[in-house]
């Protein structure tokens, strides 16, 4: 494992930690009804539903794949299949991959009830949804990642023509932040 690596699983240690803490909050309905309502704010901010239908597969039949990098246990996608218009919804898989997915299912029972296949990965290997994806979704994880130019190759490898990423990552206006993001060359990334 190189150093990077090493930094990398160190950190999802702590992730996880840090889920894990919450743990009994996730067993209390308020939870996921707050965090359901934190994610309708975040779709009717970004006009999700206008975004989705302007993806060209949207106007056929075939089958819409929706996928969510670094999902997390309670991310977008507890909320996503209900959110959006029952036309479409039926003819959507969502697919959510995190690296600590089978941590996270013990800790959330209530993902294993939700329309959506979760699976364990990362996103420098998606290798299965070559041009396949039309909707890729990745909240505030591509800056968890641990080699985030391959990340973004493979968002762009991985959409579907014409689909859409959606991706957004924490900003800090801090000296340190700012230094590190340019050190890193990641700053042609898109923030928002
Ligand atoms: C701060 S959480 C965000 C979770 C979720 N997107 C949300 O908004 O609630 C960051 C997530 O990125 C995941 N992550 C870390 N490295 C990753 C990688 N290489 N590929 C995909 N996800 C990764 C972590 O396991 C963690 O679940």
């Amino acid at each position: 494992m190189d150093s990077a690596n090493k930094i990398w699983a160190v950190a999802q240690e702590e992730e996880y930690r840090c889920w894990k803490m919450i743990e009994p909050e996730m067993r209390n309905e308020i939870y996921w009804d707050l965090k359901r309502k934190f994610w309708r704010l975040v779709f009717e901010k970004l006009d999700i539903t206008e975004l989705i239908s302007s993806i060209p597969a949207v106007s056929g039949r075939k089958k819409i794949v929706i996928l969510d990098l670094g999902c997390g246990p309670s991310g977008a996608l507890i909320e996503l299949p209900f959110y959006i218009c029952s036309i479409v919804r039926e003819r959507c898989e969502y697919i959510g991959l995190d690296p600590l997915m089978d941590k996270y299912l013990e800790i959330s029972t209530k993902l294993r009830k939700l329309p959506v296949r979760w699976v364990k990965g990362c996103a420098e290997r998606l290798g299965d949804y070559v041009n396949k994806v039309h909707l890729l979704l990745s909240f505030n994880a591509i800056d968890h990642t641990y080699d985030i130019q391959r990340v973004i190759r493979q968002i762009c490898n991985n959409l579907s023509q014409g689909g859409i990423a959606i991706v957004s990552s924490n900003c800090h206006t801090s000296r340190l932040t700012a230094y590190l993001m340019v050190s890193s060359e990641a700053s042609f990334v898109s923030f928002y």
